[in-house]
C-alpha cells in the first residue's frame, strides 16, 4: 500500500517556484508535479472565502511565470465555459469532487459575438486525478455537482497569468470577453472597487 504524504501549501509553492520556464512551456511535468504533491486541506484554510453567489478566487501566489489560485466552490456552483487566452493550466481539487466539462469550438466569431460548441468529454477531478488543461482545445466549464453534496476547493497554476478571457454560451451561441478578479490575495480579502 503506498502512503500519501500530503504537502503543506507553503512548501508546495517553494517546490512550485523552482520549476524553471520550460517546464511551464508543456503540461506534463507540472502535472506530475500536482499528482506526487497533493495540498494538505487544512493548509489551505487562510487562503479560502466563500460565497453564496458565486466561486470565489483566491491567489496564493504570483510570479512573472504563474499564478496560483484557490477557487472555492459552494455546492451547485459552476463556472461559465471558457478559455485561458492560450495559457497552460493545471488543476487540483484537493478539497471535494469536481467535474470538468471540456468543449470543442465549431466555430467562433469573438467580434460578432457568435460561437457554435459541441460538448467533449467529462472528467472528475479529485486529490487523487489532478488534470491538465488541453492546449489544443482548453475550453471548459467547471462544476461542484448538487449530487457531490459537499463545497469543493480546487487549486490552478496558470501560465502565464492572466485576467481576461473568452467566455462562451452553448445554449445561446455566444461569446464575448470578460475581466478575471480576485476575491483576495495572500489570505486578505480584496474590497470591492
Ligand atoms: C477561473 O479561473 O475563474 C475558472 C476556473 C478554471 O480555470 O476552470
Amino acid at each position: 500500500m503506498s502512503v500519501v504524504t500530503l504537502l503543506p501549501v507553503d512548501d508546495f509553492v517553494a517546490r512550485l517556484r523552482q520549476f524553471p520556464e520550460p517546464c511551464f512551456a508543456g503540461t506534463e511535468q507540472i502535472l506530475r508535479f500536482l499528482e506526487e504533491n497533493p495540498v494538505a486541506p487544512a493548509t489551505l484554510e487562510p487562503y479560502l472565502f466563500w460565497d453564496a453567489r458565486h466561486y470565489t478566487r483566491n491567489l496564493i501566489d504570483k510570479t512573472a511565470l504563474y499564478e496560483l489560485i484557490a477557487i472555492c466552490w459552494d455546492i451547485g456552483q459552476i463556472s461559465s465555459i471558457h478559455n485561458h487566452r492560450e495559457q497552460n493550466c493545471w488543476m487540483a481539487a484537493p478539497i471535494g469532487r469536481l467535474m470538468v466539462q471540456n468543449y470543442r469550438v465549431l466555430e467562433q466569431d469573438l467580434k460578432r459575438g457568435t460561437c457554435r460548441l459541441e460538448k467533449t468529454d467529462a472528467v472528475e477531478m479529485n486529490r487523487e486525478h489532478p488534470c491538465a488543461v488541453n492546449p489544443l482545445a482548453p475550453v471548459h466549464k467547471v462544476c461542484n455537482q448538487r449530487e457531490f453534496r459537499a463545497r469543493a476547493v480546487s487549486l490552478h497554476v496558470y501560465s502565464r497569468p492572466f485576467d481576461s478571457c473568452d467566455v462562451y454560451s452553448d445554449e445561446q451561441q455566444t461569446c464575448g470577453s470578460i475581466g478575471l478578479s480576485y476575491t483576495s490575495m495572500y489570505g486578505e480579502r480584496v474590497t470591492p472597487a
